[in-house]
C-alpha cells in the first residue's frame, strides 16, 4: 500500500518501460496497432506505419479524431508513449509546425525518438519529464492532447492546470482517457497496483 505520488509514479514508470520494451507481453490492457483500429484510427494510416510506432500503443482513444491540427501549429502530447499521436500529429502540422511529445518513461521516449527517426520527422521533440511540470513557456501550444495518461497521474488538478497554463487563447485540450463512475475507497486509491498494473 502507498499513498506516496513518487512511488506511484515510479511503479507506473516501471510498468510502461515493460510495455515499450516487450509490448506483446501486455496481457491485462489492449495494446498495439489492432486497440488502435479498435478505437478509430485509420485502417491504412496504422497498416502504412513500421511495427515498432504501433505496437506499444497503450491509448484509450482517438484525441487526433476529435479536431483537426493545422499546418503550422504547435501541439503537446501529455504522455506520448511510442509516439504514434506524437508522429501522426507531426505529419499533420508538416515542418512549419511543430509536436512536442513529453512522457516520464526513458525506455518510451527513447522508442518514440527512433520512431521518429524512422519515419523521417525532424519536428518533433521528445521529453523525458513528468507532465506535472512541462518545459515549456505559458502560452506556447495551440492544441494539448493526451491519451489514456490523466488516470495515472496522482496529481489530476495538477497536470489539467499544466495543459491550460501552456495552452494559448484559444487553444484546445483534446483528450481520451478512462473514468471509474463507481466511487473509489481512499483505501483503493492507495493501493499501487491499481496505478501500475
Ligand atoms: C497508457 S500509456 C499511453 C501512451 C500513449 N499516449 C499512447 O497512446 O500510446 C501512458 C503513458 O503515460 C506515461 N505517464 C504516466 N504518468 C505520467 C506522468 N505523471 N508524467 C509523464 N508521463 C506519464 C507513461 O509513462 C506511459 O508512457
Amino acid at each position: 500500500m502507498t499513498d506516496n505520488p513518487n512511488a506511484i509514479r515510479a511503479a507506473v514508470t516501471s510498468r510502461f518501460s515493460q510495455v515499450a520494451s516487450s509490448p506483446g507481453q501486455e496481457k491485462k490492457f489492449p495494446v498495439g496497432p489492432a486497440s488502435a483500429k479498435k478505437l478509430g484510427y485509420d485502417y491504412s494510416e496504422i497498416d502504412a506505419l513500421p511495427s515498432s510506432v504501433t505496437d506499444s500503443f497503450c491509448g484509450v482513444g482517438n484525441p487526433l479524431g476529435l479536431g483537426a491540427v493545422l499546418p503550422g501549429q504547435t501541439v503537446l502530447d501529455l504522455g506520448s508513449g511510442a509516439g504514434l499521436d506524437c508522429l501522426r500529429a507531426a505529419r499533420r502540422v508538416r515542418p512549419t509546425g511543430k509536436v512536442i511529445g513529453v512522457d516520464m518513461c526513458p525506455e518510451m521516449v527513447e522508442k518514440a525518438r527512433r520512431n521518429a527517426r524512422l519515419l523521417g520527422l525532424n519536428n518533433v521533440e521528445l521529453v523525458i519529464a513528468g507532465i506535472e511540470k512541462v518545459p515549456l513557456p505559458d502560452a506556447s501550444v495551440d492544441v494539448v492532447i493526451s491519451n489514456g495518461v490523466f488516470n495515472l497521474c496522482p496529481d489530476k488538478p495538477g497536470v489539467l492546470a499544466e495543459a491550460f497554463r501552456v495552452l494559448r487563447a484559444g487553444g484546445r485540450l483534446q483528450m481520451a482517457d478512462i473514468l471509474l463512475e463507481e466511487g473509489v475507497t481512499p483505501e483503493e486509491v492507495a493501493r499501487k497496483g491499481s496505478w501500475s498494473n
